[in-house]
Order: C-alpha cells, then sequence, then structure tokens
C-alpha cells in the first residue's frame, strides 16, 4: 500500500451527480439548449466553465464571454440551494469506514476536487477538518486532465506522486492523475477506463490495494 490516497470528492466520497445535472438542466431548458444525462456524464471532472462550453456546444447561437459567466454563475446559485440539504448521510456507501480503517493504517487522507465548492461540501458532509490536505477549483489555473489538482495535494502532503494513489470516478481524472505520475484508481464510471492502474467495485476495495 503507498502513503498516501488522495480523493476526488464529487462521485467519489459523495454523490452531487444529480445536483449538478438538475442544476444545468434548468439553464440548458431556459436558454432552450438540448441537454441530457449523457451530455453529462462528459461533464464529469470538468470544471465549471468547461462544463458551460460542452453544454453551449449544442446551442443554436453564440454566446459572449459576459453571457456565458452569468450562466455560470445562475448554475451555480441553484446548484449551491440544492447543497443546503447535504448531510454527513450523503457520503457514499463504505467512505465512512473506510477511510477510518486507511487511517487506522497511517495512510495520508487528501481532497483533489475540481469543484470551486469542495470546501463547502466537505463541511456539510461532516468532513470539514478531516483531510490532511484539501485543493480544490479555487486553488488552481489548470482542470482536470491537468495533474495540477493533485500534484498540488501531493505537495501538501509532501509526498511524491508515486507515493500516492488517485481515486477517481471520472475518465478525466484518471488521465489527470496518469499525466502526474500517480497510481491511478478507477471507481463506478472510471473503472472500466483502461487507463486506470487500479479498477475497484467498491470503496471498501480500496482497503485491498
Ligand atoms: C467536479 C464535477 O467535481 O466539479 C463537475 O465532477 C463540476 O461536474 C466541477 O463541473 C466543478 O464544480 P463547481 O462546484 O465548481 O461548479
Ligand atoms: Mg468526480
Amino acid at each position: 500500500m503507498k502513503k498516501a490516497f488522495i480523493f476526488d470528492l464529487d462521485g467519489v466520497l459523495v454523490s452531487t451527480d444529480r445536483y449538478h445535472y438538475a442544476a444545468w438542466k434548468s439553464i440548458a431548458d431556459e436558454e432552450g439548449i438540448y441537454f441530457d444525462e449523457t451530455i453529462n456524464n462528459r461533464l464529469r471532472g470538468v470544471s465549471r466553465r468547461e462544463s458551460l462550453k460542452i453544454i453551449l456546444e449544442r446551442a443554436p447561437r453564440t454566446y459572449g464571454e459576459e453571457e456565458e459567466h452569468a450562466l455560470a454563475e445562475k448554475k451555480n446559485e441553484r446548484y449551491r440551494a440544492s447543497l443546503e440539504n447535504l448531510t454527513p448521510a450523503d457520503r457514499l456507501a463504505g467512505v465512512s469506514e473506510t477511510l477510518e480503517a486507511l487511517r487506522r493504517t497511517g495512510a495520508l487522507l487528501a481532497v483533489g476536487s475540481s469543484s470551486k465548492n469542495a470546501r463547502y461540501i466537505l463541511g456539510k458532509i461532516g468532513y470539514g477538518d478531516y483531510f490532511d490536505a484539501v485543493v480544490d477549483g479555487n486553488d488552481i489555473v489548470n482542470g482536470k486532465p491537468d495533474p495540477e489538482v493533485f500534484l498540488k495535494a501531493a505537495a501538501l502532503l509532501h509526498l511524491s506522486p508515486c507515493d500516492c494513489y488517485v481515486v477517481e470516478d471520472a475518465k478525466t481524472g484518471i488521465d489527470a492523475a496518469v499525466r502526474g505520475g500517480f497510481c491511478a484508481v478507477g471507481i463506478h464510471d472510471a473503472a472500466c477506463y483502461d487507463r486506470a492502474d487500479h479498477a475497484i467495485k467498491a470503496f471498501s476495495d480500496l482497503l485491498g490495494l
């Protein structure tokens, strides 16, 4: 087992997918842009502005910089409102016990998320002070598949990438991990991605790495 685990947040520790989808869907509907769950899958792991660009691929007209900014803000307001009711019960299956068990092995635990809401979400699910390092969308210039978010987390842990697992549910996150020299662990959607070094079916499978 390696010295540290760097976890993606959305889709790995907590499921926020349906909230992202509902907020983007309401914006797309208002703008008359086709948007469905398949397109939504492409937004996984991708920054808010990049997500909007993917949605606007189907727009009947072009949008200016200011308009794009306003749409991204509006989406975030709706998304934030839906996060208000998050509680520790929204941690995904096996997360609480597995993190505790990993900690008992002496492993360091960190979060590397594209989301600018990551610290808010961590607070809501009772993990405000839990992790040894948190790097999120506010701390980086280049989003996944650039490895910046994970490299910053490893630096905060004073570890080399080769000493860390990165646990991801998004292909773009696995790409980032591989590019950064980490050991990439795919779960959920990313479990069938052949670039991942390990694939796990359940979060608790991390204990068997
Ligand atoms: C990632 C999600 O964690 O965060 C993406 O998988 C999302 O779908 C991205 O677009 C940015 O999130 P936020 O909270 O900054 O809008
Ligand atoms: Mg994710």
